[in-house]
């Protein structure tokens, strides 16, 4: 692993910077290959994304945040840890989802812990809307998977609700893979965590 001082030089775009945030992303420039891509969206300090892009080294991942603070964060973790298969953008995640990632690319998004805005006057500012699950739908390759968890009951309750009234998914009971921990999933006992997956419903399919 390197030292926090010699950083750069073995993976110098782990941050994407893209020329334009309307044009979809050439996610094979990017990476250098074709292979299966998992988003983690509000990626935080990046430890859940540098985990399971370390135990996956045939897919690659991006995370995905607006603070820049904990994107600083996620750069230099996958910088330390040599990982060629990591990227990180700054930016906000319907945007990303709706505009920057191309249509049928993704395999998988972990929505682990969103902001849960527990006031009711707030919940407008939730991502998981109706619009949202239209947008990852669009995103997600055919048979994709969206990953969900959360403290929040009422918030699960709602996306439950709204996966529930969406023709384009369906709740996938297929075992999940055993996976690292998410820096919240530490902080809750697993008791306390709602958690859902959805499968993409296509006419590939
Ligand atoms: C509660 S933390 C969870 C972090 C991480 N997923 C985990 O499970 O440990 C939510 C993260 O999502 C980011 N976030 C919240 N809303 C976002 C948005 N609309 N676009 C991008 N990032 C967002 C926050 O900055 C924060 O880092």
């Amino acid at each position: 692993m390197l030292q926090s001082r010699e950083l750069p030089a073995l993976v110098p775009d782990v941050e994407i910077v893209p020329a334009s945030y309307f044009a979809p992303l050439d996610l094979e420039a990017i990476y250098g290959r074709s292979a299966p891509i998992e988003v983690d969206l509000g990626c935080g300090d990046g430890s859940f994304l540098v985990e399971i892009a370390a135990a996956n080294p045939a897919r690659d991942f991006l995370g995905i945040e607006r603070l820049f603070g904990r994107v600083r964060s996620t750069r230099r973790k996958i910088t330390q840890r040599e990982l060629t298969n990591a990227r990180v953008l700054r930016v906000e995640t319907s945007y990303a989802v709706r505009q920057v990632l191309p249509a049928d690319s993704v395999a998988l998004f972990h929505l682990m812990f969103p902001d849960p805005w527990p006031k009711r006057r707030h919940w407008r500012r939730r991502v998981v809307t109706e619009d949202f699950l239209a947008a990852v739908h669009r995103a997600l390759a055919p048979r994709g998977l969206l990953r969900i968890a959360t403290d929040q009951i009422d918030y699960f309750r709602e996306i439950e609700r709204l996966a529930g009234q969406s023709t384009q998914f369906v709740i996938s009971s297929d075992p999940e893979p055993r996976r690292a921990p998410s820096t919240f999933e530490k902080r809750f006992s697993q008791s306390g965590i709602y958690r859902l997956v959805l499968r993409k419903v296509s006419d590939v399919t």
